[in-house]
């Protein structure tokens, strides 16, 4: 071989493997099955209320209001996406899902063909999720009626390719530090309520400039487009109490007496008013843990 085939040769060899890192499927053990016993089903029902999973993919005609046929058009800086129907359609919904496309999905950001879901979809959220309130969840999303319905395409900038995403996750893998965990179990459920199923990172916590939560600043507080999205952090919640948090989850009432507003109050009327009391005692527990240190 002359020195330019080997010089080439190895480039090859050096994308190859680039490519099979960046691209590589996750790994999801196919013994993972749903579950289809009415225990399962409601575990579902209640974990898709705690994911906020409705806030997004709630259908947009009255008569679809009920179900989640999706529709709901989600502005970013990126361009604008469209929830998907996650009824139970064959043709148009999720009908035809496997446990492990639920996973993959879920917990990796990835399509049933391999291919990369938009971070529009707070995946990198719900990773943290263990695999059973997953198989849960999809267990409860099949038992609902299946409604025909397909979401608009993407409309964002040509360059942006569903590829391009495989980046953008190592980047995130690469850049993020892992976070704190919890010895206290109530502490550690309400971290996995806020992180792993209530994402209020995604709107709670600064991004840089590739969109990528900063989670060295977890919680310090963001701007989405125009909109000012307030700090959750130790230091912006010296003054509440758990008792506070835990009234402000029920209810969307500040210590000082006023209202929540904006998408706040969706989250309060769709997700965390309608938690057990227990977890959103853990959530309040989580979110005011530095008083007690
Ligand atoms: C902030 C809005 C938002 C939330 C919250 C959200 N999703 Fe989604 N979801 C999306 C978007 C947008 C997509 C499509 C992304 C794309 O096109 O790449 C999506 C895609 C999906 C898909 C893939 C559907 C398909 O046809 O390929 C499933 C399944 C799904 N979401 C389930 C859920 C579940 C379960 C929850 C709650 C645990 C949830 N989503 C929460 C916005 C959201
Ligand atoms: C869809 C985006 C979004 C999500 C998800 C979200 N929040 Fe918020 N949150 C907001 C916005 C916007 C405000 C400010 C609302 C206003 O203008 O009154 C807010 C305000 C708050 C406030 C009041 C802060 C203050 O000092 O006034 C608290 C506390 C809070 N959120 C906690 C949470 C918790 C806990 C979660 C997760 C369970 C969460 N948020 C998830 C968007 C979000």
């Amino acid at each position: 071989m002359s020195r330019r085939n080997i010089v080439l040769a190895l480039i090859l060899g050096v994308v190859g493997l680039f490519s099979i890192w960046l691209f590589a499927p996750p790994s999801i053990s196919s013994a993972n099955q749903i579950p289809s016993d009415l225990e399962a089903i409601e575990r579902g029902e209640y974990l898709l209320i705690a994911g906020g999973c409705i806030s997004c993919h709630r259908g947009q005609t009255e008569e679809t209001n009920e179900a989640l046929s999706g529709g709901l058009a989600l502005e970013t800086d990126f361009g604008i996406f469209y929830a998907p129907n996650i009824t139970p359609d064959k043709e148009t919904g999720i009908g035809n899902w496997q446990a492990g496309d639920f996973l993959a999905a879920l917990k990796h950001g990835r399509t049933p063909n391999g291919s990369f879901y938009y971070p529009a979809f707070p995946y990198r959220a719900y990773a943290g999720m263990t695999d059973e309130d997953v198989l849960d969840m999809a267990a409860y999303l099949l038992s609902l009626d299946p409604v025909s319905y397909s979401a608009p395409e993407p409309e964002i900038p040509g360059w942006l390719f569903r590829w391009t995403v495989a980046g953008w996750n190592k980047l995130a893998d690469i850049t993020q530090p892992s976070l704190e965990q919890f010895d206290d179990e109530l502490v550690a459920r309400g971290a996995y309520m806020a992180r792993s199923l209530g994402h209020c990172g995604e709107c709670h916590t600064p991004r840089n400039e590739l969109g990528i939560p900063d989670l060295n600043r977890e919680y310090a507080g963001a701007e989405i487009g125009e909109e000012v999205i307030e700090a959750i952090d130790a230091v912006a919640l010296e003054e509440w109490t758990t008792n506070n948090f835990d009234i402000f989850l029920l209810l969307g009432l500040k210590p000082e007496g006023e209202f929540v507003g904006g998408d706040m109050n969706e989250v309060i009327e769709h997700n965390t008013s309608k938690l057990t009391d227990e977890d959103r005692d853990a959530i309040a527990a989580f979110f005011t843990r530095h008083q007690s240190d």
